[in-house]
């Protein structure tokens, strides 16, 4: 598809990836980009309109499906990291998680449904991350997993109204979600670059890095393998 000329939701759009995204979307000539956050700080760029968004809020969703209703790309991006502990985090804490990384996502994405039908070459784009394939991130890995399924879910039914679904995995990039980790992150601007590409070649899948495309690889082996320690 075309990003010159057209219009972008990028949620969670004013900090970590998708800041970036919104700068690479806007360098490769994206008219209007709504960006959110769930305490949105005013942009001096004309082009960037900044939304109060909590994905986990249904009114709020609708809300911003109403003010960004001429989008022709949706990144769902928000998102949030959570216990690894299987065994000894409460179910409640999973299900924050779930609600943020799935829920979310399914929320904006059964929002914007209509809104990207109606337009010529729309695409929605998913967040996923290498997470969603090897053991050992509990909740958030089981999280990116969830979105990876209802991602492939959404490809096919989304066909039909001639919107592309664009899955997007990475390993670990230098935002403030993973501060605390000492190991090698890409960028967020080469991870943005990697999606702009992604968007324009119409792709259905983006693996970001080396550690996603081999992890990719992996799946045909042995499950005991796909182990991550963090
Ligand atoms: N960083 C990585 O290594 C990595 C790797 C793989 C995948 N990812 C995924 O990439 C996405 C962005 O991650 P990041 O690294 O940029 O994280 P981040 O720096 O922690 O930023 C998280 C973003 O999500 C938004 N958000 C969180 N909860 C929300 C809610 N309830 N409603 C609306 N917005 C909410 C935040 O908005 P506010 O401004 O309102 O807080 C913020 O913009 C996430 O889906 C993450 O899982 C990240």
């Amino acid at each position: 598809m075309q990003i010159t000329g057209s219009h972008v939701l990028v949620t969670g759009g004013q900090r970590g990836l998708g800041a970036a995204f919104t700068r690479a979307l806007l360098d490769a000539g994206a008219e209007r980009v709504y960006v959110t956050a769930r305490t949105p700080r005013p942009s001096d760029d004309p082009r960037v309109v900044p939304l109060a968004l909590d994905v986990t809020d249904q009114a709020s969703v609708d809300a911003v499906a109403q003010a960004a209703s001429d989008v022709d790309i949706v990144i769902n991006n928000a998102g949030i990291t959570g216990p690894h502990d299987v065994l000894g985090t409460p179910v409640v804490e999973m299900q924050k998680v779930f609600d943020t990384n799935v829920f979310g996502a399914i929320r904006i994405a059964q929002a914007f449904a209509p809104v990207l039908a109606a337009k010529e070459s729309p695409t929605l784009v998913d967040i996923h991350s290498v997470l969603s394939w090897v053991g050992g991130a509990g909740a958030y890995g089981a999280s990116k997993a969830a979105l990876w399924s209802f991602s492939n879910s959404l490809r096919v039914q989304l066909a039909d109204r001639g919107v592309s679904v664009l899955g997007v995995h990475l390993g670990l990039a230098d935002t403030d979600m993973t501060a605390r980790l000492d190991a090698p992150k890409v960028s967020p601007a080469d991870v943005a670059a990697a999606v702009v590409r992604g968007i324009e070649e119409d792709a259905h899948e983006v693996l970001v890095d080396e550690v996603s495309a081999s992890v990719k690889q992996a799946l045909s082996g042995p499950v005991e393998h796909l182990v991550v320690q963090l």
